[in-house]
């Protein structure tokens, strides 16, 4: 898993240049079975990195928005595909997380921090963002 473990790095390196913050730790998952592994166990291993353990984010190098209080969450799709894809300095988890781990975390931030909203992402819905298998090419060369 070559290609894993660069962008962990590459990850890591990120959350560095975050003031204060504790570099995020996806190794965690590693050592784990991943269908034990909660929403609030990736939060505190991955997302707080960046995102500070009350989730109120960080102003320094970079700019890590609050997911606190944050109505942005009201629709699950934003924050599941923010997770999936990421945007600017956030990175994309889609190829670390399966399916059920982006909901459980996603259902994690939409619950705590100030976060009430009890409509449950499933992974199915995860999974249905999930870009499709590229066409097959059937044409002749
Ligand atoms: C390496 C640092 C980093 C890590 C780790 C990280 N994020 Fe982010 N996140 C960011 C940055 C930077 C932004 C702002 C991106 C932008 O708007 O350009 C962001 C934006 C977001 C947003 C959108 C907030 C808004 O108001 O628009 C959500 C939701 C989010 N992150 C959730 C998460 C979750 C959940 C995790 C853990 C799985 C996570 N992030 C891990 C850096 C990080």
């Amino acid at each position: 898993m070559k290609g894993l473990s660069l962008f962990l790095a590459l990850l890591a390196a990120s959350a560095a240049q975050a003031q204060q913050a504790k570099k995020p730790d996806p190794d965690f998952l590693g050592g784990r079975d991943v269908q034990q592994v909660t929403g609030e166990q990736i939060f505190t291993h991955i997302c707080q990195g960046c995102h500070m353990p009350d989730a109120k984010g960080a102003v320094g190098a970079g700019r890590y928005p609050a997911l606190a209080s944050n109505p942005k969450l009201a629709s699950s799709a934003y924050p599941a595909v923010m997770v999936m894809n990421g945007r600017g300095g956030m990175p994309p988890f889609s190829m670390l997380l399966d399916d059920k781990q982006i909901a459980a975390v996603v259902n994690y931030v939409r619950t705590h921090f100030g976060n009430a909203y009890t409509d449950t992402l499933t992974a199915d819905a995860v999974k249905a963002f999930r870009p499709p298998p590229p066409p097959i090419d059937t044409k002749e060369h």
